[in-house]
């Protein structure tokens, strides 16, 4: 079995690079490097990107990578059927990589031996007084104005055309752990799946990769974790300033309980920012939940009908 250490990058296709760029930036991603046909963009953790713009005439969804826990797991990823041989990465912080195809024909790379970077200076997390338990005591609350720093990625949604064969693949190649399933009617017949990487006793986040039944095979959108609920609300007032697109948020989901803000990116996409999630680790049991529309939120502003459409948005772009 592979060793997933986390989840590394996302490589998106763009037709135009400085646009989103610019949409990045705002978003709180730092550009690495950038070439006449990519731009590689990190958060502030170590890790040298986390995020690719690639040049493309059409919008499209690129990759989906993981860092494996070692080389051997590249040598053994390497002898799976349709897989690529170990080849040398030619990004910033180099390393090697393996590609694999998941069963829709997307393509996932395994990615090891990166240099990390020195991290980034993030704003530390805010001490609340909840009230009860007073804890700042002669300070002020001062966030700054500006994008929610990005820490690093933290999962990929995906709709999938046949739910029951994604499910095995991602369970049984990736070796990802159902955190959360939702069913319909009974336990095996699950349409949703919220999975993570297998880290035996160690903490590791709630999903990953989370799968659900759709109409067509199509990434729904990516997720970044940012400092605190105060990052994300000044972050999501800084996209709004530049008359970006919100597209869901600012809320509570359910399942992972994370904190969520969705946003249309101007090629379409949908990308998250992500904090306060649930973690788990191998003594934490499977859940099932019934489908409804309440197992995807707690609060926040209600959810429309785009959102179960995902990808590729209809919304008007304000003029800037
Ligand atoms: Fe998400």
């Amino acid at each position: 079995m592979i060793q997933l250490k986390d989840i590394h990058h996302v490589m998106y296709r763009h037709p135009d690079l400085q646009v989103i760029e610019r949409f990045l930036i705002d978003f709180g991603l730092v550009v690495t490097q950038r070439c006449e046909q990519r731009i590689y963009l990190r958060g502030t953790g170590a890790q040298p990107y986390v995020y690719i713009a690639e040049q493309a005439d059409e919008p499209a969804f690129g990759a989906i990578a993981f860092a494996v826990q070692q080389r051997q797991d590249l040598e053994r990823a390497s002898e799976l059927a349709g897989a690529s041989a170990v080849y040398r990465l030619n990004g910033p912080g180099g390393g090697e990589a393996v590609s694999l195809t998941d069963p829709a024909g997307r393509r996932i790379d395994l990615v090891h031996g990166l240099a990390p970077l020195p991290a980034l200076p993030l704003r530390a997390a805010l001490t609340h007084n909840s009230a009860l338990d007073k804890r700042r005591l002669g300070t002020a609350q001062r966030p700054a104005k500006g994008p929610a720093q990005v820490l690093r990625i933290g999962h990929v949604a995906i709709g999938v055309a046949d739910f029951k064969q994604a499910l095995k693949w991602y369970t049984e190649v990736l070796g990802l752990l159902p955190s959360d399933l939702i069913i319909e009617g009974s336990k095996d017949n699950p349409v949703a799946a919220f999975l993570r990487i297998n880290r035996g006793a160690d903490w590791t986040d709630h999903h990953t990769i989370a799968l659900f039944q759709a109409p067509q095979d199509r990434v729904h959108h990516a997720s970044f974790e940012v400092q605190d609920f105060d990052a994300q609300c000044l972050g999501h007032q800084w996209l709004e300033e530049r008359c970006q697109v919100p597209f869901w948020g600012v809320g509570r989901h359910l399942l992972g309980s994370q904190i969520f803000d969705y946003w249309s990116d101007p090629s379409g996409n949908l990308i998250e920012h992500f904090t306060d999630g649930d973690l788990c680790n191998e003594s934490t049991p499977t859940q099932y939940t019934a489908s409804c529309d309440s197992s995807l939120y707690q609060w926040g502003p209600q959810m429309t009908l785009e959102y179960f459409l995902g990808g590729r948005t209809t919304l008007k772009r304000p003029n800037r």
